[in-house]
């Protein structure tokens, strides 16, 4: 079992089409995939489910990701257990994003105090997703576990990284994809550091529920071309896609190899540190989005026509050569 979180601090940049592709494409590989909506966007659900199952799962008895935290938000206890929606004849879950999980952000923010000053609250608070993730997962044999986030370094965002087993960085090469890069390793750094110290200093035996070890391993980047225009194929995207493995050593690499935990032992295997690219999809991505597909899913009935059905076939050729990759670097 390993969770995966595709994260970047700059929006737009495919995330959650991604996530969702991979995830389609990991199962259609054999695997078992529960995927986590921890965008309050709800983008990757609305990808997933219908209108019909994302009105019951925010209903007042239903199972949302805000349904788990709200016992905290609202100080009336612990994490509540939430039973993700399951896709029906398939090897997929999804734990149900929702907009009040905004709401969280706050909690988590003081619990992040409290951790810093050695209190088990804190823990206990930013603990509690990946405690309903991990509980169901385990039970439940799942393989792989995508997480999909919003595009910033908030405190939601620090709970879901350090609970997690890898990160991936999807990059598009322009000047603003990179330069929303540059702080990334950073902060990761910061965090990583910051939570495993503490962790240390309170020690385990003081955590009488299950905490992440917050050492993430670093993956690798993906790099995205849907914003390649056909015609413009031009000298600025190779220049600056050549640029990415400088980038990602330097920026992404340098400070968490500085931290001395052992979270590049895998990056560090991968030739450039590239581990997919996703190719520009075009008309596709809405028509999946619609039709609540992965592109290589799609048929006539779909709307698929002419050329595009060539196109569906690359795309699922391409995914299976991804979710192949992925397989073979995250064990
Ligand atoms: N491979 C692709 N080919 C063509 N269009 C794409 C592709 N991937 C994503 N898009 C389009 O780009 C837009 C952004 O994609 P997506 O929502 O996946 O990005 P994101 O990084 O998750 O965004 P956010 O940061 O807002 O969460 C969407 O409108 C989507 O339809
Ligand atoms: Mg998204």
């Amino acid at each position: 079992m390993k969770s995966i979180v595709f994260f970047n601090n700059k929006g737009g940049v495919g995330k959650t089409t991604f996530t969702f592709h991979l995830g389609y494409a990991l199962e259609r590989a054999g695997n078992k995939v529960l995927f986590v909506d921890l965008d309050p966007q709800c983008n990757l659900t609305a990808h997933i489910c219908d209108e019909e199952t994302i009105d019951k799962a925010w209903s007042e008895k239903g199972d949302s990701v805000y349904k788990a935290v709200e016992p905290i938000i609202k100080g009336a206890g612990d994490v509540k257990l939430i039973e993700p929606y399951k896709v029906e004849n398939r090897n997929i879950w999804i734990f149900i994003g929702d907009l009040l999980l905004s709401d969280f952000e706050g909690e988590l923010s003081n619990a992040w105090t409290q951790i810093l000053a050695g209190q088990e609250r804190g823990f206990r608070v930013t603990s509690a997703i990946y405690r309903i993730i991990q509980e169901f997962a385990s039970k439940n044999d799942i393989d792989y576990i995508l997480i999909d986030v919003a595009p910033n370094l908030g405190s939601l965002n620090r709970a879901v990284l350090l609970g997690c087993d890898n990160f991936v960085i999807p990059m598009i090469p322009d000047l603003f994809s990179l330069r929303g890069s540059q702080n990334l390793g950073r902060v990761f750094a910061d965090w990583i550091r910051n939570y495993y110290t503490s962790k240390q200093r309170i020690g385990v035996s003081k955590l009488q529920f299950d905490t992440p070890n917050g050492t993430p391993k670093f993956s690798g980047y993906i790099l995205q071309q849907f914003n390649v225009y056909r015609s413009r194929k031009t000298k600025a995207y190779e220049r600056w896609s050549s640029q990415i493995p400088d980038y990602i050593n330097e920026y992404v690499i340098g400070p968490l190899n500085a931290t001395d935990l052992k979270i590049l032992d895998l990056v560090l295997t991968i030739p450039d540190y590239k581990v997919a690219d996703f190719k520009n999809y075009h008309g596709l991505v809405p028509m999946a989005q619609t039709s609540l597909k992965p592109i290589f899913e799609l048929t006539s009935r779909d709307g698929v026509i002419g050329d595009h059905t060539r196109y569906v076939n690359d795309c699922r050729r391409e995914f299976e050569q991804i979710a192949n990759n992925i397989q073979s670097i995250i064990k």
